[in-house]
């Protein structure tokens, strides 16, 4: 039986259209899943124009939801499980997926929630991991109002880093405080101390400033480039006592950091800020406030209920 997905079309408004494909058919160390909650990040966005994704492709990366047909290999969870993940092409009402890609939801903790984890979650811990994150560090954030950004800032004041969040207006620094960031400035101009790591999603005339910040020894972790912006190092910029600039991308199976992700969260440990949540009918309008940098955090979808007959996206993004 087909099931509804949001596919990538270059022809619509923005570049998504919801139709038709064909049921998965998970293979052995697959699970089938019936998703209830995907989340929207920004780099789908990207896919979705870039070319990255083709025409046709089932877009998204997050998923929610409960397993329908256990792997046949014997791994993963059971039927029943609540399961979040990272995996190509989930929205979609039934997505298979690897049984390493995904972790069983704690109790206490809701779909919903959970499906704000993966991507930005886990680009956080492990960038911060990467960075060699530890106490004292004086950790900087940029972009700290968004997906990756409040994970970051969080994960990193739970390591006893001290916290930098920069961003973009005093409006979208607001909450970051109570969830551990030491200071929240609008931009870099009024940072004059070194740090010691930057996580970085922002890219560009930032991330140069981010670098001549950054302390013999220390770290940049280039996550994003959400400003779309060339970055200019003036001349000499990178020479001088030994700091790096490191590309970071997810890679590889991201289980153990999905379920050390989601138990935080069900502790009450790590705050989820879902800043939109609505029907995948309504899609265009979570991209464009995704865009427009009016959703502090996650967004989060929900596949609707009903046939792909009516039209169900709306005209403008
Ligand atoms: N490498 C990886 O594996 C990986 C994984 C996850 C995400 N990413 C990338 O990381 C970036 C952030 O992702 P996300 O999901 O956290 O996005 P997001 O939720 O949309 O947050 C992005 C933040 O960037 C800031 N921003 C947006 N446009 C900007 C501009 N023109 N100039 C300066 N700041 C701007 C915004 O902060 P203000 O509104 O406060 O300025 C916004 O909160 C994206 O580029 C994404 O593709 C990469």
């Amino acid at each position: 039986m087909p099931v509804h997905a949001l596919v990538v079309d270059p022809s619509a408004p923005a570049a998504v259209r919801l139709t038709e494909v064909p049921e998965p058919v998970p293979g052995p160390g697959q699970v089938l899943v019936d998703v209830s909650h995907a989340s929207l990040n920004y780099g789908d966005l990207n896919d979705a124009r870039s070319g990255r994704a083709p025409v046709g492709a089932v877009l998204g990366s997050d998923a929610a939801g409960v397993v329908v047909q256990a792997a046949a290999d014997g791994t993963g969870p059971a039927v029943g499980s609540r399961v979040v993940a990272l995996t190509a092409g989930s929205f979609a009402e039934r997505v298979a997926i690897d049984v390493g890609a995904l972790a069983e939801v704690p109790k206490g903790l809701d779909l919903a929630q959970a499906v704000a984890l993966p991507v930005a979650g886990v680009a956080a811990l492990r960038s911060l991991r990467a960075a060699g994150l530890g106490p004292d560090k004086r950790v900087l954030v940029t972009g700290a109002s968004g997906g990756v950004g409040r994970f970051a800032v969080q994960l990193a004041a739970r390591a006893g880093a001290h916290v930098i969040a920069s961003v973009g207006s005093s409006a979208r620094g607001e909450g970051l405080a109570g969830i551990g960031a030491d200071e929240v400035l609008i931009g870099l101009e009024g940072l004059r101390r070194p740090v010691d790591v930057v996580i970085d999603s922002v890219g560009g005339p930032q991330l140069v400033a981010a670098w001549n910040l950054l302390a013999p020894g220390g770290s940049v972790q280039s996550v994003g480039w959400t400003s779309g912006e060339p970055a200019v190092f003036p001349p000499y910029a990178t020479v001088g006592p030994a700091k790096s600039l490191t590309s970071f991308v997810i890679e590889g199976d991201v289980g153990e950091d999905l379920a050390t992700l989601a138990q935080l969260a069900a502790e009450g440990a790590l705050t989820v800020e879902i800043g939109w949540q609505g029907s995948w009918d309504r899609f265009d309008e979570a991209a464009g406030a995704l865009r427009g940098r009016r959703i502090p955090g996650k967004a989060v979808l929900e596949p609707a209920s009903g046939g792909v007959d009516a039209p169900r996206l709306s005209p403008q993004n």
